[in-house]
């Protein structure tokens, strides 16, 4: 059966700081921001946005009345959740008007949530070729300002259709997995701000590439070259290239440029964006379909799926014909060239508002259009509005 991705939608906030700016406040050399990093613009969360409200927006794009009957399962990705108990599926369902008649939840393994959903999603579409899942991956990836992980912050959301005979892309039946216990990188409870060896994580990362990828290619007698791209987790995109580079050398000339020519297609987005982490794989993904000039129908792409802590898992997607769409691309450009640049100050400013939740203080000067808006917390619970429903 074919099953996969149907449809893809993408959603970053308003706001962004250049990373020549930060990198001069920070009395670095900016190449190491843009070279030695690969990150040219970063997104600033305003408090008006959470993980909820950034997947309704990226959902909101691909989700119509069409697959509104069908949505039957919906997965939430994250590691950002807004609450200990009820997941961010729930909250989605009700701002999406998606039926009742589905089974919610959220999921929780670092940077693996999104690909944990679409696996399961792919086996439950492939158990009921009538229905369909969205699966989501949305978080706000924070280090704290002034701190070697601030290179890396950004934040967004990725929102997946899971369905029979998909637009996109087939996703391969089977594929290769590899955890152990790391601690590379976690976020206690008590804290907004992630704890990370950023150098001990990209060695996990490196390995659990190399383990999964052999292991995918000898179960299934094949050879990397037949690959016409590989797509790769981007908490921001050196640490993709580090992993392409490792495997590299087992092809020809040829075929090393051309899948250095795909990564480049491939981390146009996450350059602009910068760390999503669930979403982060699937940015990729958007951006090489978006951006490839050589993709065409039935070229294979490698998945390398990594979540810290650690998980990894390599899989498989076979392009379809309807994989290209003009008008996702030409929203995504005006997404990211229309987003207002703060100035370092300004981004601190924002940054530092994150934890302030009092709906009649928090917004401060904040100007958010988007369609859901997150608006504080009123007898603990949070306040969500809706200003229009697209495609309804
Ligand atoms: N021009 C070009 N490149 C430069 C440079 C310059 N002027 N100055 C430094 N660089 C390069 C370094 O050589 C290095 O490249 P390499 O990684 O290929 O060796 C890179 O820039 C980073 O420099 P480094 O000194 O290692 O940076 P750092 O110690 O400040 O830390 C991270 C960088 C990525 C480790 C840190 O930002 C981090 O921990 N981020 C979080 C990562 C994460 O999220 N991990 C978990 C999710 S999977």
């Amino acid at each position: 059966m074919n099953v996969g991705i149907d449809k893809i939608g993408f959603f970053t906030p308003n706001y962004y700081v250049d990373m020549v700016e930060l990198a001069k406040a920070r009395n670095e050399d900016p190449n190491k921001y843009l070279i030695g990093i690969g990150q040219t613009e970063q997104a600033v969360i305003p408090p008006t946005q959470d993980t909820v409200t950034m997947a309704a927006n990226a959902a909101s794009q691909i989700i119509n009345d069409a697959n509104r009957k069908k949505i039957s399962l919906i997965i939430f990705g994250t590691e950002t959740g807004v609450d200990n108990s009820k997941s961010g599926a729930i909250y989605l369902q009700n701002l999406l008007k998606l039926k009742r008649e589905a089974r919610a939840f959220e999921i929780k393994q670092a940077c693996y949530g999104a690909t944990a959903g679409i696996q399961m999603a792919k086996d439950f579409v492939k158990a009921h070729p009538e229905q369909q899942a969205l699966v989501i991956g949305s978080d706000i990836a924070r280090y704290g300002v002034a701190t070697p992980g601030e290179v890396t912050q950004g934040g967004g959301a990725i929102a997946m259709t899971i369905a029979n005979d998909p637009d996109i892309m087939e996703l391969s039946s089977d594929s290769s997995v590899y955890s152990d216990d790391i601690m590379d990188f976690w976020r206690p409870l008590n804290k907004t701000e992630a704890v990370v060896d950023g150098h001990y994580s990209n060695d996990i990362y490196q390995d659990f590439f190399y383990k999964t990828i052999h292991n995918y290619l000898d179960n299934h007698d094949m050879t990397l070259a037949e690959f016409k791209a590989l797509v790769f987790h981007l908490p921001y995109t050196k640490m993709g290239l580090k992993g392409l580079r490792k495997v590299l050398p087992e092809v020809s000339e040829t075929k090393q440029t051309e899948l250095l020519k795909e990564f480049e297609a491939s981390r146009v987005y996450s350059k602009r964006v910068g760390n999503l982490y669930t979403g982060s794989l699937y940015l990729s993904l958007l951006s090489l379909l978006d951006n490839s000039s050589d993709l065409k129908a039935n070229d294979k792409v490698g998945i390398f799926s990594y979540g810290s802590g650690a998980q990894g898992e390599f899989f498989v997607g076979t392009l379809k014909e309807n994989f290209k769409n003009g008008e996702r691309k030409l929203r995504i450009k005006q997404l990211l060239d229309e987003r207002t640049k703060l100035s370092v100050s300004e981004y601190e400013n924002m940054f530092n508002q994150w934890t302030n939740l009092d709906p009649d203080n928090f917004t401060g000067d904040v100007i958010d259009n988007s369609e859901f808006t997150f608006n504080g917390i009123v007898d603990e619970k949070r306040q969500y509005s809706t200003k229009k429903l697209t495609n309804s």
